[in-house]
């Protein structure tokens, strides 16, 4: 694949579809983001953030999703070879080989480390694009929920690729760990940016079937979140559904609400799925979170 004149430094949109991303609303976070040399994603998921703002001197996106893991990890050490992948499956997407990578090959999605890592990868990006919003959540009592729901997904590879590759560029010397975040503090100082995106706190209290993510929070992982937030030397700005529950949880910290709308989160009414409606935009409000001035 031909070397990549791009500057690094400049926004790229992620290229997944991810439940709660931050790609459409990114340039809105800008004004917060403090001076630092060192970035943390701890939460990665899309990592929309990551790929909006400059690279700092050393950055790091972290997801305990596996797949998540092993997709960042091949598009940053082994493009050519997942180009390869890619185009290997360059036809029109089907419910054969989603329900293979889906069902027959779920065992892939849940290895560690680096084991069957493009394989892995290639299953991750194609269920990724290939289901609605991006929701790649397996739940073996409702396989029915994860289905091959936007075939267009999958179609113009190598105009994919040809993003992939400013993706990858900004990929270089960064770090990708699949891990809680609450190891991604370690070594964190004054200087260091964590950017943190948790599950959402309603998905906590809500019904198992609004599910987002297959790595995702009960109630006390919020609050086992905000202590570790709370004991880190860092900058650290979060990013959470707004509630009373999560403002009591950072009663000391800046709260900045935010409000947009998002897409594809909520499922569409019976009447508008007869009409050909897939995604209903909804307006969310939101709250940034921040442990210092601006
Ligand atoms: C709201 S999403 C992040 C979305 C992301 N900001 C974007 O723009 O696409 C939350 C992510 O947290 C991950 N996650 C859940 N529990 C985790 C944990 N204990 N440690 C690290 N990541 C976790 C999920 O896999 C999911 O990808």
């Amino acid at each position: 694949m031909q070397e990549t004149l791009f500057d690094v430094h400049r926004p790229v949109r992620s290229p997944l579809r991810y439940p709660g991303g931050k790609t459409r609303v990114a340039r809105r976070f800008a004004p917060y983001f403090p001076e630092h040399t060192d970035y943390r994603e701890v939460f990665a998921g899309g990592a929309a953030i990551f790929f909006y703002k400059r690279k700092a001197e050393t950055n790091w996106i972290n997801d305990l999703h596996p797949g998540l893991y092993a997709f960042w990890k091949a598009v940053r050490d082994h493009l050519d070879e997942f180009a390869e992948l890619c185009r290997a499956e360059d036809t029109p997407g089907s419910q054969q080989r989603f329900n293979h990578w889906a069902f027959d090959q779920r065992h892939l999605m849940v290895c560690r480390g680096d084991e069957h890592l493009l394989e892995r990868a290639i299953q991750f990006y194609y269920l990724n694009r290939t289901v609605w919003g991006g929701r790649v959540v397996f739940d073996p009592d409702r396989k029915s929920r994860l289905y091959f729901s936007n075939p267009e997904g999958w179609t113009r590879i190598e105009k994919k690729l040809a993003h992939l590759r400013k993706v990858s560029a900004k990929l270089q010397g960064v770090e990708i760990t699949c891990r809680d975040y609450a190891e991604c503090i370690d070594g964190a100082t004054a200087d260091t940016f964590i950017y943190a995106d948790p599950p959402y706190y309603r998905e906590s209290t809500g019904h198992a079937t609004d599910k987002l993510y297959d790595k995702s929070f009960d109630v006390g992982g919020h609050h086992r979140l905000a202590e570790v937030l709370h004991n880190c030397p860092a900058k650290v700005m979060v990013s959470y559904d707004d509630c009373d529950e999560v403002r009591e949880l950072y009663p000391d910290w800046h709260h900045e609400p935010l409000q947009w709308k998002y897409s594809g989160t909520y499922a569409v009414s019976k009447e508008d799925k007869a009409n050909g409606r897939k995604e209903k935009k909804v307006t969310g409000q939101e709250l940034l979170i921040l442990n210092y001035e601006m």
